[in-house]
Formats: structure tokens, sequence, C-alpha cells
């Protein structure tokens, strides 16, 4: 089983991903951390985000067996990464390692922008997960403090909205729902809330598929 999970910034998709993957006992992958490590490796090497050479050799070249997540989630590498993201060669470069990683037995959850439009298209459940941005830069902010790390809700909201205009403008892969992904939206739901409406959307799918 492939379950595809998009949506924005801090939307929540991340723990949700965590917990679907842990309770059906699949894989999972936070794709987001692809597209950090690209940008993380240009800024180190010292080049700016927007190089496409050296962001799509750093593309070639990363091996997710040795990402420091941590490092990973640094602001300055937040931001980067949506200017990668951007570039067309830097996604060709990262499509089949995602897709053989779906393609793993016995099935994974992927979260993302483009996993259900781009990645997996075929995948057996999609979720669209979304909240407002307030909710999502409140929720950000807690998750800061409890590593913590300080952070004012108004520069984390304004980041959150830049990077969100930035991944659905862009022409390559946009942030968008697929036509068959199922909306949620966390706004006023707790992690468990949202954890059990995903798993009522992934077992309606499964049991139409199963009849259908
Ligand atoms: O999910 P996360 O916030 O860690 O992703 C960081 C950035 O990576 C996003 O802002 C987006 O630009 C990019 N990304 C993407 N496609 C994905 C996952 C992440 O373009 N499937």
């Amino acid at each position: 089983m492939i379950i595809a999970i998009d949506g924005p910034a801090a939307s929540g998709k991340g723990t949700l991903a965590r917990r679907i993957a842990a309770h059906y006992g699949l894989h999972h992958l936070d794709t987001g951390l692809l597209y950090r490590a690209v940008a993380k490796a240009v800024l180190d090497a010292g080049y700016p985000a927007d190089d496409v050479a050296r962001a799509s050799a750093a593309a070639a070249a990363i091996d997710p067996e040795k990402f420091d997540e941590n490092a990973l989630k640094a602001h300055a590498v937040s931001e980067a990464s949506s200017v990668v993201a951007a570039i067309p060669q830097v996604r060709k470069a990262l499509l089949d390692y995602q897709r053989a990683f779906a393609a793993r037995p016995p099935g994974a959850v992927l979260d993302g922008r483009d996993i259900g439009t781009v990645i997996a298209p075929g995948a057996d459940v999609k979720l669209f997960v979304t909240a407002s941005p307030q909710i999502r830069a409140a929720r950000r902010v807690a998750e800061l403090k409890a590593r913590g790390v300080a952070a004012d809700e108004r520069d984390v909201l304004a980041d959150l909205l830049r990077r969100d205009e930035r991944d659905s403008a862009r022409a390559a892969a946009p942030l968008k729902p697929a036509p068959d992904a199922h909306l949620l939206d966390t706004t006023l739901l707790d992690i468990d809330a949202a954890f059990r409406a995903a798993v009522a959307i992934i077992e309606a799918a499964r049991t139409g598929r199963k009849r259908g």
C-alpha cells in the first residue's frame, strides 16, 4: 500500500505520516528532507540556493542514510529548500529515489508537496492536509520552543506564507491537491483527532477499492 500525503509547510502532515506509517507497518519518507539536504549542501559549500548547477549536482549526490534531521530543520535551510525545490533538474534528480522508496514492500507513506501528483500518482490513498496559516505558525512556534529555540510567531507566519507562495507558484511540480486527493483540514483538530480522521479516510478508501 502506498499512501501519499501532501500539504503546505507545518500543516501537520509529517507527524500524521509518521503515525500512519507506524499504524499500518509501512515505511515512511519525509521528502522535504531531500530538498533540505540539497539546500544545506549548497549553502555549506558557500553558494546561493538558486545556483542551478550546484543544486543539481548536490541533488545527484545526496545520501539519505546520512541525514542529520536536526541540522536540516534549521531556519536558513527551510528558506533555501523551497528555492532549490523550484529547480526542475533538482526535482528530476530526486525522483528515482522517491519512486524506488515507495515501491519497497510492504509499501510506504510519503509526505511532501507533489507525492499525489508526481511521485506516486497511482497511490492507494492520497491525503491533502491543510490548516489555517495562523494555526500552522502557532504549531511551528510550539515545536521550536520544545526544541529550545525561541521564535516570534509573526516571523514564523511570514516565513510560512513566503514558502507556501513559492511552492504553489513554481512551474515544476507545484503544491496542489491531486484531483483524487482527500482534503483533511486540521485547523480544529489536535494530532489524535487528525490521526483518527486520516485513518477513517484511508479505511473508507481501502474498503471502497475492495468493493469496486
Ligand atoms: O516539508 P518541508 O517543509 O520540510 O519541505 C521543505 C521544502 O521542500 C518545501 O518548502 C518545498 O519547497 C520542498 N518540497 C518539495 N516537494 C516535496 C517536499 C518538499 O518541493 N515533495
